[in-house]
């Protein structure tokens, strides 16, 4: 399977300028990049090789004169020409997301045909514990987010270790290994490492890491370290 990469812009830039100059960096074949949704249009318009993906979605559809303030349906999302979204970033969950909406938002992704990017990660005092406690609750996350939809295609899987996330500290690949091992397993889907990638670790992860592709955040934001990611990616996919 050729390698996926995915660029989380989280909510940045701070100009749709900036989002479309990234969006060039990014977009190359393998590439995924999830804008903040105000600059979905812009940024969609612009990609020649890379897919267009949401950084989250609601899970009901709009309803005439129906409520839910602020939320964002996957209709509004697809008709911008979004392919994946990613559910269940830890930062999400940070703000009070639980295992139930995320299998909610799961669900009706899979129901209108998108790609899922379903994440899960333990945090440091659970991998403080060891491999074995880190695969047990990975093994509780991943259960609780696709019930009632296990096996079904379109899922993609980004571990993504809490710690590792934005703190520079990526994870090393030869543990990221055993623990996309264990997901594959569990999952029968393809894995991504995220978690602190950079244009220098890229490369270990996508030769030593076993994993079908990265998901990225920081690096992804800035234009003259995509470049050089986009050549690593390429001649490594
Ligand atoms: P990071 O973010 O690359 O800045 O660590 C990854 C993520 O949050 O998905």
């Amino acid at each position: 399977m050729k390698k996926i990469f995915v660029a989380n812009w989280k909510m940045n830039p701070r100009t749709e300028g900036e989002a479309v100059r990234l969006a060039h960096a990014g977009d190359f074949p393998g590439s995924i990049i999830a804008p903040p949704f105000p600059f979905l249009e812009n940024v969609g318009a612009v990609l020649k090789h890379a897919s267009l993906g949401a950084q989250d979605v609601f899970f009901e559809n709009p309803i005439p004169g129906g409520a839910y303030t602020g939320e964002v349906s996957l209709e509004m999302l697809k008709k911008l020409g979004v392919s994946h979204i990613i559910i269940g970033h830890s930062e999400r969950r940070a703000m009070g997301e639980t295992d139930e909406i995320i299998n909610k938002k799961i669900k009706a992704a899979l129901k209108e045909k998108m790609k899922v990017i379903f994440c899960v990660g333990e945090n440091r005092t659970v991998r403080r514990r060891g491999q074995k406690a880190v695969a047990a609750f990975l093994n509780g996350q991943l259960t609780r987010g696709v019930q009632g939809v296990m096996g079904r295609k379109n899922i993609i899987v980004a571990y993504e270790p809490l710690w590792a996330i934005g703190s520079g500290k990526s994870d090393r690949p030869e543990d990221t290994a055993d623990m996309a091992r264990f997901i594959r397993a569990r999952m029968k889907t393809p894995v991504l490492y995220g978690g602190s990638v950079t244009a220098k670790n890229i490369s270990g992860f996508l030769t030593h890491g076993n994993v079908d592709g990265v998901l990225v955040g920081g690096a992804s934001l800035r234009p003259r370290e995509m470049k050089v990611i986009a050549v690593q990616f390429k001649r490594l996919r």
